[in-house]
């Protein structure tokens, strides 16, 4: 289905009222490659948008927006330890979470409630609570935008990292993703190790947890600290949390002695949560965006904020923190 002038808004998690001057809503597999085709002949721009919860428009969109609505979850293999399911790329992500959840099939439950669709989980290989979805990975489906050719790519073509994969970098705008495997356990090997989880499982008075619980664990966590894109306009973590040198690392804790930190390879991970509260950004209210009162790693939309502003805020938050501790903080969303 194409529509003409369409406004965004309601397709970005930060309500940013922009608009497209074509939208096309990719349901089925005919539909892509025709649109593929007619693109071709025109040779206009083209974004592809999931959820838009990773998303930060600037600017109206000239040109062709390809909404990924490809639906459907199937089971394609399954032996007596695992299961292979496979998801179409529009499907909400914590939909497929709780499919899973339900049936009992371990690997994602600690990433419940992650806002987003399937396709955008690999291009950014989301992580939270001790998971990454590079650890369930087993492959996915693409098409490539200009020839329409359909590519499966396993986990080392993906080249997964923190937050990256070769769809952020050699192949960023090339395909578009179609559908997600992931291969989970039947007999769940859960991952509790993240304190937080443990904290709240005692708390909910659970002994032995089950695949259920650890979700609703998460869920529990994230609403006591995430704000509710349904309620107040963000995408998540703004920023990604920067990798240094153990040499630098070294000198800020000399001087920054309560600094939180987690070993990444022969490198060191720090908060940008934690440096950008000690910069005084946590709470603090800018116009119609800010930093959020209860994780300073989220930027809001207040209501009415423009990307322009919240791009100019998170400028000013890079440079106070790059003044304060010699770090460079990296955007997580992608700046249109
Ligand atoms: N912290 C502060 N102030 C803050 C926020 C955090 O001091 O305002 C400190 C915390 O006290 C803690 C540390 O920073 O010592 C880490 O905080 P937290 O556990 O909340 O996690 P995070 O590193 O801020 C990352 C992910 C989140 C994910 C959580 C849980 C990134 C960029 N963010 O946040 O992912 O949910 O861990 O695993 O890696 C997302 O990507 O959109 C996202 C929400």
């Amino acid at each position: 289905m194409t529509e003409y002038n369409v406004s965004l808004r309601s397709f970005n998690t930060f309500g940013l009222d922009v608009t497209a001057k074509v939208l096309s809503r990719i349901g089925a597999m005919n539909d892509l490659q025709a649109v593929i085709s007619e693109n071709l002949k025109k040779n206009e721009p083209l974004l592809i948008l999931g959820g838009g919860s990773n998303m930060l428009f600037t600017r109206n969109v000239d040109g062709l927006v390809l909404k990924n609505e490809l639906s459907g979850i199937a089971v394609t293999h399954e032996d007596a330890e695992t299961i292979t399911i496979c998801a179409g790329a529009g499907v909400r992500w914590h939909r497929l979470v709780m499919h899973c959840v339900d049936h009992g099939w371990g690997g994602i439950e600690n990433l419940s409630l992650i806002p987003g669709n399937v396709g955008a989980a690999p291009m950014q290989n989301i992580g939270a609570y001790g998971v990454e979805l590079k650890d369930v990975f087993h492959s996915l489906e693409a098409v490539h935008l200009k020839t329409g050719d359909v590519r499966h790519f396993t986990p080392s073509e993906c080249a997964f990292g923190y937050r990256e994969s070769i769809f952020k970098h050699s192949l960023k705008g090339a395909y578009i993703i179609t559908s997600v495997s992931l291969k989970l356990r039947k007999q769940p090997q859960l991952n509790t190790s993240y304190g937080a989880i443990g904290q709240e499982l005692e708390s909910m008075g659970v002994d032995s947890p089950t695949v259920k619980d650890v979700s609703q664990a998460v869920i529990n966590i994230r609403r006591s600290k995430l704000p509710d894109p349904e309620k107040l306009g963000n995408a998540g973590s703004f920023f990604k949390n920067p990798v240094i040198s153990r040499e630098q690392f070294d000198t800020l804790i000399g001087n920054y002695p309560k600094i939180p930190s987690y070993p990444a390879d022969s490198k060191v991970k720090l908060a940008a949560g934690w440096l950008i509260e000690q910069c005084g950004w946590k709470g603090k209210v800018v116009g119609k965006t800010g930093s959020h009162r209860d994780q300073a790693l989220v930027l809001v939309n207040y209501g009415g904020a423009t990307g322009a502003e919240i791009l100019q805020l998170s400028e000013d938050i890079m440079r106070s923190v790059f003044d304060t501790f010699g770090v460079q903080l990296e955007r997580e969303v992608n700046v249109y």
